[in-house]
């Protein structure tokens, strides 16, 4: 079972960290496929909490070799702060590969990246600030700086200089910013030159070579299916592919090597950013008592780990679910924070949306019609027993049981996993994740 790929089955923060942290004991390799340091995952040990960004999570764990693939764009100044940070925590970094085709996030995309949100004003989307949309653009525009080009120092300033010609006299006319020089820009990247150049390797064939001799590899999404470029709500999406597809063209492993695709779902829906959210719970402002979206945030402790912004939250929504199931090929679904719905009398899951006085059943492919979709909700009992404890899926009072196995009906597809708390080992493994052969 050698290569396995991580998604987020909803709209990003479903405990991804964790769930590759789960398993990361027994794999060889992990490799982040796309997305930048827009993403952000909290993975708890002990009593040590580690809040990662660029770096796969599978970082964590001694032994694994950590690669960052040509699908991901990298911000060298975060990169190097994340290493320097988790090595000063005694973490083992020397091992991280970088892809020499990865692209390379500069200021004047964090400059683009926020000034166009400014200007966008109410139609906004919520991004995280970090450049990563105007770093995918270029890239698809083929006027992008790669990792290799900092090896090659007039090839460098040719790029820059081709890249800042347009972008200074957007900044400068139209959006009222000082223009950014060439020089500033690769003399700040060619600062990093000397640290980067022993990590930069021809990925894909690294990863080749590990499945090849039957090493485990496995590919950690950032983001989720929703936030997909292609298949997430367009345009309130992040600009990578991160569904599994994006495994095979973010690392350059051939899609039919892979044998997996583990999907990661809460037990609720939350999202960061705008964009169309069918079962977002909007309670009244300063509602008393809380309301049911604020209790999910609070006990669930729902803000970004990279903006700290407050999550939207909301109840469950099948029809995500079971879209992230047939998008991305998942063969098994881990279900986190299950722990956060303790103590709640009943439990609302979406099971279908009304959409101009019609039940549909699949995510209308209509953007319109998804942001006047109207939840239909079935109600399952709840339980007020901690839950945290459990590590057997007896263990779980029998309404949690129910709960679990409904989800796993409407979803389609196997919830091999259960997550009861934040702590590394809160969760209950119905199924192994990783079997030997398959
Ligand atoms: P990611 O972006 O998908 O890796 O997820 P984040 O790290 O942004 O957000 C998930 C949060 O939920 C983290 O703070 C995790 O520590 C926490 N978490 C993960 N699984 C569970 C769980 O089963 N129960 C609880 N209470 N917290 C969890
Ligand atoms: P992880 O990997 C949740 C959201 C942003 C915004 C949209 C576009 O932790 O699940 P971007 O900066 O990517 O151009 O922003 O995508 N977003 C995330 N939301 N979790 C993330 O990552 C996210 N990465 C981006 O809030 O709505
Ligand atoms: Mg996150």
């Amino acid at each position: 079972m050698p290569a396995v790929v991580i998604v987020g089955a909803q709209w990003g923060d479903e405990g991804k960290g964790k769930a590759t942290d789960l398993i990361s004991s027994r794999i060889d390799v992990v490799v982040k496929f796309n997305g930048g340091n827009n993403a952000g995952h909290t993975v708890v040990v002990g009593d040590e909490k580690y809040a990662l960004h660029l770096l796969p999570s599978g970082i964590l764990t001694p032994g694994v070799t950590p690669v960052i693939g040509n699908g991901v764009v990298v911000d060298l100044g975060v990169l190097f702060n994340e290493l320097t940070a988790l090595s000063a925590r005694g973490v083992d970094v020397s091992r991280l590969l970088v892809s020499a085709n990865a692209h390379v996030i500069t200021k004047y995309h964090v400059t683009m990246d926020r000034v166009t949100e400014r200007f966008l004003g109410k139609r906004q989307i919520g991004t995280t600030g970090r450049g990563i949309g105007p770093t995918y653009a270029d890239k698809i525009n083929r006027v992008g700086i790669r990792i290799q080009d900092l090896f090659d120092e007039s090839i460098l300033r040719q790029k820059v200089e081709a890249a800042l010609e347009v972008k200074n006299h957007l900044l400068v006319k139209i959006y009222n910013r000082r223009a950014i020089t060439v020089d500033e820009v690769v003399e700040e990247l060619l600062s990093y030159t000397d640290r980067l150049r022993p990590m930069v390797a021809d990925t894909a064939l690294v990863l080749h070579e590990a499945l090849q001799d039957g090493r485990t590899v496995l590919f950690e999404a950032g983001q989720a299916t929703m936030l997909d470029v292609d298949h997430g709500t367009y345009p309130f999406v992040t600009s990578s592919s991160a569904t599994s597809g994006g495994a095979a063209t973010g690392s350059g492993v051939a899609p039919n090597r892979i044998d997996r695709v583990i999907g990661i779902a809460k037990a609720y829906v939350t999202r960061v950013g705008a964009g169309p959210f069918p079962t977002e719970l909007l309670d009244p402002d300063g509602a008393e008592p809380e309301g049911p979206g604020a209790r999910l945030r609070r006990i669930g402790f729902e803000f970004g780990t990279t903006t700290g912004r407050p999550r939207r939250t909301g109840w469950y929504d099948a029809l995500v679910t079971r879209y992230a199931s047939r998008i991305n090929g998942i063969t098994d679904l881990v279900l986190t924070k299950l722990d956060v719905l303790s103590g709640l009398e009943r439990i609302p899951v979406c099971v279908a949306y009304e959409v101009d006085g019609q039940r549909v059943e699949e995510i209308p492919v209509n953007q319109t019609d998804f942001h006047h979709a109207r939840p239909i909700y079935e109600e399952f009992p709840g339980w007020s027993e901690d839950i945290s404890g459990a590590r057997e899926f007896d263990d779980l009072p029998p309404n949690a049981r129910s709960y679990v196995e409904a989800l796993e009906a409407m979803s389609g597809t196997r919830i091999s996993a259960v997550g009861v708390g934040a702590d590394r080992d809160a969760i209950v493994v119905r199924h192994d994740l990783l079997p030997d052969a398959g």
